[in-house]
C-alpha cells in the first residue's frame, strides 16, 4: 500500500456483498478533521447495503465505502479547526448538517432536511481513515472505551427515543428486542421506568435482552399474552410509554392496544413502505406520537456519555467481535438475527 492509500470496506458495485478495496486517504477541507479509525459498529444499514435491496439500490450511489458507526482518533486538523486536538479519541455523529433550513437556524440540527449520510451518501467509516466535518465530532471521555464509542451512533437512537417522553416511574413498553431496542431498556431503566417489558418473536433476542439487562420482562408474544403478563405486574390499565423499535406493524397494534388512554409513544422502528393505522383507535385513546430520526445533535450525545459515565451499562449488547479482515464473518452474524452488535477492529 502507498503512502495515500488505505484499506476500505466498498460497495464497489451494484451487486450483494462489500469489498475490500485499496482507496485514496480523503482529504480534509479547512473546517473538517481526519480520524484514523479503530473500531466500527455494523449496523442493520449497512446489512441494506450488503444485500443491495430496493432502499440501497435507490439510495447509494456507486463506489460508496460503507459504515457510519465508529471510534477513533484525530490525526489531522483543518486549519479552521479550534477545540480539538491531534490525537484526540472521538466518535462523531454521521448526519451531516446544513445551516441554512429554518430547523438548523433554531439550532435543531437533527430536524435539517438536508441531513447527508456517512456511508450512505457520503464516504463512509469503514475505512482506516475518515473525513468528518470537526462539528461533527464528539470526543471520547478516558473512561469510555473504543468498542462503546463505535456504538454510539445507535446507542443514541435508543436514548433519543427512550428518553422523547419523562420516564420516571412509568411503565414502559418496547417493541422489538434487537440492539437498539435492548438498548433503549437500559436506558429506560437507568431513567427510572417501574417496569420494563421487552417483547420480540426472536428467543435468541429475548434471551439477549436478559442479558444485557437482567431486571427487564421479556414477553415471546408468539407464546405468551401481553395482557397476562402487565397483569401479572400490577399494571391496571396499562403501559404508560411505548418506545416501538421493531418496524413491525403487528408490533406497533398491541402497543396501541396494551396502552394506557392518553399514553405516549415514541416510534423508532422503520415499518416497510406504507401500512394500515387504525387511526380510530389512536384518537379515542388519545395517544401521543413522535416519529424519532437519528440522534439530537448534541444533546444526545451529552446525555448518553453522562449516563455512561454514571452506570448505564450497554457493554454485553456487543456479541461479536472480529478483525476487518473477518468482515464477512461479523456481516453472517449480523444477517443470522442472533447477534446484537458486532464490531469490527480496523487496527491492522
Ligand atoms: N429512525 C431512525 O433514525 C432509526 C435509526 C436506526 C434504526 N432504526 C430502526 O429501528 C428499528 C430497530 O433497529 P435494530 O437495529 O435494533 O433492528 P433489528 O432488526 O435488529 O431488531 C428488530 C427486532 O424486532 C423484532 N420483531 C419483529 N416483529 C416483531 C413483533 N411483531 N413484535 C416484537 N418484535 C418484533 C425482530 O425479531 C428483531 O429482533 C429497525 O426498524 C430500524 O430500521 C431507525
Ligand atoms: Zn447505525
Amino acid at each position: 500500500m502507498t503512502a495515500n492509500m488505505m484499506t476500505a470496506l466498498e460497495k464497489s458495485k451494484p451487486a450483494e456483498g462489500l469489498w475490500m478495496v485499496d482507496a485514496p486517504v480523503p482529504e480534509i477541507g479547512p473546517d473538517d478533521v481526519l480520524i484514523r479509525i479503530n473500531k466500527t459498529g455494523i449496523c442493520g444499514t449497512d446489512i441494506h447495503i450488503w444485500n443491495w435491496d430496493e432502499w440501497a439500490a435507490e439510495t447509494v450511489p456507486v463506489p460508496m465505502i460503507t459504515g457510519h458507526e465508529f471510534a477513533g482518533e484525530i490525526v489531522e486538523l483543518g486549519r479552521n479547526v479550534t477545540g480539538l486536538t491531534l490525537g484526540q479519541r472521538c466518535s462523531g455523529e454521521g448526519h451531516l448538517i446544513g445551516t441554512e433550513s429554518r430547523q438548523s437556524r433554531a439550532g435543531k440540527f437533527h430536524l435539517d432536511p438536508g441531513t447527508r449520510g456517512i456511508g450512505v451518501n457520503e464516504q463512509g467509516a469503514f475505512a482506516q481513515y475518515l473525513r468528518l466535518p470537526a462539528f461533527n465530532v464528539v470526543p471520547l471521555p478516558d473512561d469510555i472505551p473504543d468498542e462503546i464509542g463505535a456504538i454510539l451512533d445507535p446507542l443514541g437512537n435508543a436514548v433519543h427515543t427512550a428518553l422523547s417522553f419523562a420516564l420516571l416511574g412509568e411503565d414502559v413498553l418496547i417493541t422489538g428486542a434487537g440492539p437498539i431496542g435492548i438498548m433503549a431498556a437500559a436506558v429506560a431503566r437507568h431513567a427510572g421506568a417501574r417496569n420494563v417489558v421487552i417483547t420480540d418473536i426472536n428467543a435468541d433476542r429475548l434471551a439477549l435482552a436478559e442479558h444485557v439487562v437482567p431486571s427487564v420482562r421479556t414477553v415471546n408474544v408468539v407464546k405468551e399474552d401481553l395482557n397476562d403478563v402487565a397483569h401479572a405486574l400490577g399494571l391496571r390499565e396499562g403501559f404508560d410509554v411505548g418506545l416501538e423499535m421493531s418496524g413491525s406493524q403487528a408490533a406497533l397494534d398491541q402497543m396501541v392496544e396494551a396502552l394506557v388512554m392518553g399514553g405516549k409513544i415514541a416510534l423508532l422502528g422503520i415499518p416497510p413502505g406504507t401500512s394500515p393505522v387504525n387511526w380510530g383507535r389512536i384518537v379515542f385513546k388519545a395517544i401521543t406520537i413522535k416519529g424519532v430520526y437519528g440522534r439530537e445533535m448534541f444533546e444526545t450525545w451529552y446525555k448518553m456519555i453522562a449516563m455512561l459515565q454514571n452506570g448505564l451499562n450497554v457493554s454485553r449488547v456487543i456479541t461479536h467481535r472480529f478483525p476487518v479482515q473477518e468482515f464477512a464473518q461479523g456481516f453472517a452474524a449480523m444477517k443470522s438475527g442472533q447477534s446484537g452488535k458486532v464490531v469490527l477492529d480496523w487496527t491492522l
